[in-house]
């Protein structure tokens, strides 16, 4: 693999991770470059804090394209910009089998809960519905599955009592925007491998 990777990150919206993994390698301690960042939304905030980064940008709007027809455009961007990995942040669109596949573990998502617990949408309204005493975050690769792919990575975080919905995303989310970026410096610089579901890290 070459000294700099190339990083495509997809978000939807606000791009707080997008911004965390932007400062990880503007700081160094990500070994990669922003290669570029796309959105489903024109509007997304995190397009607009990339452009101000200077980064190459794409805003990809669906225009009513089938979910196929979508992905075969957007895996087209990332081999154009020559992505070797992409990071998905914030993205609310569910990846085709053939787009996963066109990328085969090249693919790491973050979600806010500890998974297998409360994969899909409001993770964190999930925890606290479910009653449970301690939540977090999980880097994972993406697979064909929704959440479900092996895990690299993953921050406990406690559920306090008096916690809301927002209370609990916004103390995960700073776990994220530490998790995020030393997940990514792992797969850079670490050694591991892939065992059925387990990510071995040596
Ligand atoms: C984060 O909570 C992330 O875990 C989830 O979507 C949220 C995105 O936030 N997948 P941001 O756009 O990175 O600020």
């Amino acid at each position: 693999m070459s000294a700099r990777a190339r990083l495509g990150i997809l978000l939807s919206g606000r791009g707080s991770n997008f911004e965390a993994i932007a400062d990880a390698v503007a700081a160094g301690s990500v070994p990669a470059e922003i290669a570029l960042v796309v959105s489903n939304r024109t509007q997304a905030a995190g397009l607009e804090k990339a452009r101000q980064r200077q980064l190459p940008v794409l805003a990809l709007p669906p225009l009513g394209r089938d979910r196929e027809s979508y992905d075969a455009a957007l895996a087209q961007a990332l081999r154009d910009a020559r992505i070797d990995w992409i990071c998905l942040a914030g993205y609310m669109r569910l990846l085709t089998p053939a787009f996963v596949n066109a990328f085969p573990g090249r693919i790491l998502n973050i979600h806010p809960s500890l998974l297998p617990a409360f994969p899909g949408l409001d993770a964190q309204r999930q925890a606290l519905e479910h009653g449970v005493k301690v939540s977090g975050c999980t880097v994972h690769f993406v697979d064909a599955t929704l959440d479900g792919g092996p895990i690299l990575a993953q921050t406990a975080v406690p559920v306090e009592p008096a916690d809301t919905e927002a209370t609990l995303a916004a103390r995960i989310l700073a776990a994220e925007h530490r998790l995020y970026p030393e997940a990514l410096r792992l797969v850079l610089t670490g050694r591991w491998r892939i065992e059925g579901r387990r990510v071995i890290v040596a």
